[in-house]
């Protein structure tokens, strides 16, 4: 039991150390630069889903300004799966590639809204929080 919860207190210290100081590991690409090499072609530099490669897409890519609703959270866990491929909606042929394998490497635990913490490669966690910042809604 001691276990159990000498482990817990450490995953809440990884997580409280990765939001107090997110210089912490300089090497690490920033959300932003992460959104602009693997996504601006596609959702454009600003988001909006008005990339260079918008219009030759069977499918417009979504306005990542709005993904907030309004008087709600951000849907981080949402846009985490998403990018990852975890989450997709399954009678939508995906034209957005899967992630999964471009990010990967240390992961910080996130609280996923079930009382769990859960291993999240740090370039999810970073291009989640980058758009959180970009949301007009
Ligand atoms: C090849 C073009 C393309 C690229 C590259 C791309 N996306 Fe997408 N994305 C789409 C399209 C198109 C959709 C709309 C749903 C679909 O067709 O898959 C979408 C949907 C999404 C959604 C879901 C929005 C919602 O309303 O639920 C998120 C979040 C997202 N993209 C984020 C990203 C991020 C972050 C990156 C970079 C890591 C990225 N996308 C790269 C084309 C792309």
């Amino acid at each position: 039991m001691t276990r159990i919860i000498t482990a817990a207190a450490l995953s809440a210290a990884a997580v409280l150390g990765a939001c107090a100081n997110p210089e912490a590991e300089p090497d690490l690409p920033s959300g932003r630069a992460l959104f602009m090499e693997n996504c601006a072609s596609c959702h454009g530099a600003d988001g909006r889903g008005d990339g260079p490669m918008a219009r030759s897409l069977p499918r417009a890519p979504a306005d990542l300004t709005r993904l907030r609703v309004a008087g709600k959270p951000f849907p981080a866990v949402h846009v985490m799966s998403y990018i990852d491929g975890y989450f997709r909606q399954d009678d939508l042929d995906p034209v957005m590639p899967e992630f999964s394998r471009v990010f990967t490497g240390p992961t910080l635990h996130v609280d996923t809204g079930d009382g769990l913490l859960t291993p999240t490669p740090q370039p999810l966690v970073a291009l989640s929080e980058y758009l959180e910042t970009i949301q007009e809604g």
